[in-house]
């Protein structure tokens, strides 16, 4: 019992230590309480906040520039229609971001003898553009969840999106951003691995994984008290589901064109 309390109380007190100071500088602020929002009101956000966004996504950094992204969008209408459901957690607009080699395929022909390399670089380049758009909604007084397989949005579900979508080879559903204005959110912080088992010093800590089991236990409760209709085993069994279902579709994109010699 004592130690549930402890791993609970984690979610409220294991906050980032920095320095109050640095805490009131408005970007590190803005940076640290940011959090994944599962409730939104449903409300319409103004167009010159999406363009931002939108934009904010479109000058992020990305390898040689390559820019091997794109962003595919929804007002919640047009994701209605177009989905037959409304967006997760009644979410206000939507954008499906892709890393994308498709387009930039034939300026660099010599690129498909190194799939591996083009593709984690384009899922990593997607990767910071959806930070960067979800750290612009957060400037705007808006929140915002990245999704990876709630309501068949992201990577867990790309054969729906590929077909869906009509997306080309080479373009893999990363995940879809989803921003709206705040409705009733739950107060804690998911707990974050201890930091000694994340920053390490002059080379790699073969330990570091033998420290988890306490932050494992603090997500396990987390996760108790933010789903307390289903249970975890339940839940994992759906993912390893779409998983491996996702897996098949992910190694088309990475293994097709290499010439085997
Ligand atoms: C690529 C990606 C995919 C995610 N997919 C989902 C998802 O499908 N459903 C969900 O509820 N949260 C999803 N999340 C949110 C994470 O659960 C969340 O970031 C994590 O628990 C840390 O919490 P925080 O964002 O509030 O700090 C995703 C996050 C990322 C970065």
């Amino acid at each position: 019992m004592l130690k549930l309390i402890k791993n609970l109380s984690q979610l409220f007190i294991g906050k980032p230590k920095i320095t109050s100071d640095h805490m009131e500088n408005e970007t590190i602020s803005l940076i640290m309480k940011r959090r994944s929002c599962r409730s939104f009101t449903g409300e319409e956000i103004d167009a010159e906040s999406i363009n931002t966004i939108l934009e904010a996504g479109r000058f992020s950094p990305s390898t040689v520039n390559l820019q091997t992204w794109s962003f595919i969008t929804y007002s919640k209408n047009e994701w209605k229609e177009f989905f037959g459901h409304s967006i997760p957690f009644k979410g206000a607009y939507a954008i499906v971001i892709c890393a994308d080699m498709f387009k930039i395929k034939d300026l660099f022909p010599d690129f498909k003898e190194t799939p591996y390399i083009n593709n984690s670089f384009a899922i990593f380049n997607a990767g910071l553009a959806s930070m960067n758009m979800t750290l612009a909604a957060e400037a705007l007084g808006l929140r915002s969840v990245m999704l990876s397989e709630t309501g068949r949005t992201g990577l867990l579900d790309m054969k729906t999106l590929k077909e869906k979508l009509k997306l080309p080879k080479h373009v893999l559903p990363i995940t879809t951003l989803v921003i709206g204005k705040p409705g009733i959110t739950f107060p804690g912080i998911p707990p974050r691995q201890p930091r000694n088992t994340v920053v390490m010093k002059k080379g790699y800590d073969l330990n570091a994984g033998s420290n988890l089991k306490e932050w494992f236990k603090q997500m396990l409760v987390g996760y108790k008290v933010t789903h307390p209709l289903s249970t975890l085993d339940s839940q994992i069994e759906f993912y390893r589901k779409k998983m491996s279902e996702a897996e098949k579709e992910v190694r088309k994109v990475f293994d097709p064109d290499i010439k085997k010699n």
